[in-house]
């Protein structure tokens, strides 16, 4: 077994993942498991973690772990801990490194086996190491961090600043895999029982009981309820599908034919737009939208118990939760909240303390669930869909509680002009929640010259402590006096957002239809702004990024014809009056704005 241990790095998991690939099987602990509990395992990981080394109650691990005499593969915040328990020399950046950086490889090493000499990696911190430990040797550098690797090659000890499990990191996966051999661990373990397994713990878990799942017609709940169902029989899960008027255009209609194509007969509709609406009036921050719906879901849920006449006692409730949902709701010891997810209010953090809610999928990432589905016998077309948050509408529509000045400041970068709006959404920079501005970019002729905007764009956050996302302005070439507008999740606004969704969905899929290009877009929200032109339109934003498991994302580049077709049907509805296109990836921003 290879070890992970935890210090809150919202990837920690994913590392787990990753190394599963290889047929090794891994466990997470919290980063201060005792070194006993460590006595047999062949390689331990030390993950990456939202704190800094400087910090007074800055998280550390057993010394004594580096003596066990096993490969230790230590990631950002791990590498920096790893250097300062060892003698070496943590400093405080100056301005953080965040995205995309080119790695270069300085020397011979098992860890970098195969690696090219050059390499784009991800990069998220703010402090770096800048001593190597005594006996250790600097492996390899980005051009913002001279220490961006580390090794001690007789001890087997190796630190990097970077994320290589994350896809972006284009030679990650090679370099675990080589972790892997040197731990001499490939091809020890199968994931195939994963099924059968989690069959045998639901039997368990819901003994006599029956199950009350909330579906959404996306991946996670399908494949739940399918799951659920092989394990219990159909007559002990009770599926519903509420419509809170805050889905996308027609979808009640959409999921209700495509459950029962699947062979789903025991799918419930419960309507509630008006109970989810009334709920939602006034409120503006992401946070309490948040935990409003997930209470909204769970009262209706209740609802319609008591209006059934069912034991509250003989059932448990049932979630497709999936382990971002968890870690990215700060669910595991040492990880910070980046937004609390439908699923994880603390109404339903109370009845999972009890022991009443069930979620088989919950250690799982996106890409496995999908998998599972089809193992299950999924259709492609249901297990396939782009992944829609349980809130919706709800955080997509950006709402404020203030009129005033859209545009906070102005400057120039690269020749091109560029505003901060005054409008706020939530992002995600070192492992933590930030919500702060974001920056648009101006193009007089409109070139979409990616790499170009990729650059400027991560130029501006890593320089910026205002701004954690960047867009390019789709629809006008030249500076806006936008206003921000005290607005709220109302009938209208779901109406106006509906509309343009559809739009870009379908220009969208129409495009992959006929060109089908090679990566796919794998998630496309599309926002609506508080934020107004001189004419009192509202601002949307397309954001479709490319991913594999949601935990980090690039924009994608789409070609500008189709970005063009977009915007040109979306300034046609009434009452939008700008387009935006997403130039973030993930981090700094998360995928939805809110
Ligand atoms: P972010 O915006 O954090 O989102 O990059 C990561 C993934 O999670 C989805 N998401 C949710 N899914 N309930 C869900 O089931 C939620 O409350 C929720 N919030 C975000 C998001 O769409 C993306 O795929």
């Amino acid at each position: 077994m290879i070890a992970i241990l935890d210090f809150g790095g919202q990837y920690a998991h994913l590392i787990a993942t990753r190394l599963r690939s290889f047929g090794v099987y891994t466990n997470n602990f919290d980063c201060d498991v005792s070194v006993d509990q460590l006595k047999n395992v062949q390689g331990i990981v030390l993950s990456g973690g939202p704190q800094s080394v400087f910090a007074e109650d800055a998280l550390t691990m057993d010394s004594r772990i580096f003596e066990l005499g096993v490969p230790v593969l230590a990631i950002c915040f791990g590498h920096q801990l790893t250097s300062q328990m060892l003698g070496g020399v943590v400093s405080k950046g100056q301005k953080g490194e965040y995205g995309p950086a080119q790695l270069e490889l300085l020397t011979d090493s098992d860890l970098f086996k195969s690696v090219a000499k050059t390499s784009r990696v991800w990069m998220s911190h703010f402090d770096e190491v800048t001593k190597v430990p005594t006996g250790f040797e600097v492996s390899a550098s980005t051009s913002d961090c001279k220490i961006a690797a580390m090794e001690d090659k007789s001890r087997k000890i190796y630190g990097i600043q970077f994320h290589p499990e994350v896809i972006h990191s284009k030679e990650g996966t090679k370099i675990l895999g080589n972790f892997v051999d040197i731990c001499k661990q490939r091809n020890t373990w199968d994931l195939g029982s994963f099924i059968d397994d989690q069959c045998k713990l639901i039997q368990e878990k819901v003994a006599d009981k029956k199950v009350f799942l909330l579906v959404s017609g996306g991946v996670d709940s399908s494949v739940a309820f399918a799951l659920l169902e092989k394990a219990l029989g159909e007559e002990r899960v009770f599926g519903v599908f509420m419509d809170n008027g805050l889905l996308r255009y027609k979808e009640r209609e959409k999921v209700q034919s495509s459950m029962k194509k699947a062979g789903f007969d025991n799918l419930h509709t419960e309507v509630c737009q008006d109970y989810f609406l009334d709920n939602l009036s006034n409120q503006f921050e992401p946070e309490a939208k948040r935990k409003i719906i997930g209470n909204s879901f769970l009262e209706v849920q209740k609802q319609i118990v008591a209006r059934l006449d069912l034991n509250p006692e003989k059932w448990l409730l049932g979630q497709g939760t999936i382990y971002p949902d968890t870690i990215e709701s700060g669910g595991t010891k040492n990880s910070h909240l980046i937004k609390t997810h439908h699923n994880r209010v603390p109404e339903i953090q109370k009845l999972i303390d009890a022991g009443k809610v069930i979620e088989p999928l919950a250690d799982l990432y996106k890409d496995e669930v999908r998998e599972v589905g089809r193992k299950l016998g999924l259709s492609n077309d249901m297990v396939d869909r782009h992944p829609f948050p349980g809130p919706g509408l709800g955080v997509r529509i950006l709402c404020s509680d203030f009129t005033g000045n859209g545009v906070l400041s102005e400057t120039k970068v690269h020749d091109l002009d560029v505003q901060i709006l005054s409008i706020k959404s939530v992002g995600v920079q070192g492992d933590e929640r930030t919500y702060k501005h974001p920056a648009v970019i101006y193009e007089q002729e409109q070139k979409l010259d990616w790499d170009n905007l990729d650059q400027i764009s991560v130029k501006l956050v890593n320089e910026s402590d205002q701004v954690n996302r960047v867009v390019y302005c789709l629809s006008h070439k030249s500076k806006q006096s936008f206003k921000a507008k005290e607005s709220y999740v109302t009938k209208d606004r779901i109406i106006k957002l509906q509309k343009a969704d559809l739009i870009a969905q379908e220009i969208l899929h129409d495009y992959e239809q006929v060109e089908n290009p090679e990566t796919k877009v794998w998630q496309f929200p599309v926002v609506l702004l508080p934020l107004v032109t001189s004419a009192g339109d509202e601002c949307i934003v397309l954001r479709p990024i490319w991913s594999q498991e949601a935990m980090t994302a690039e924009f994608a580049r789409l070609p500008q014809v189709v970005l063009k077709k977009m915007s040109d049907e979306i300034l046609k509805i009434d009452g939008i009056g700008a387009v935006f296109f997403d130039l973030t990836h993930k981090p700094p921003g998360t995928i939805e704005w809110e």
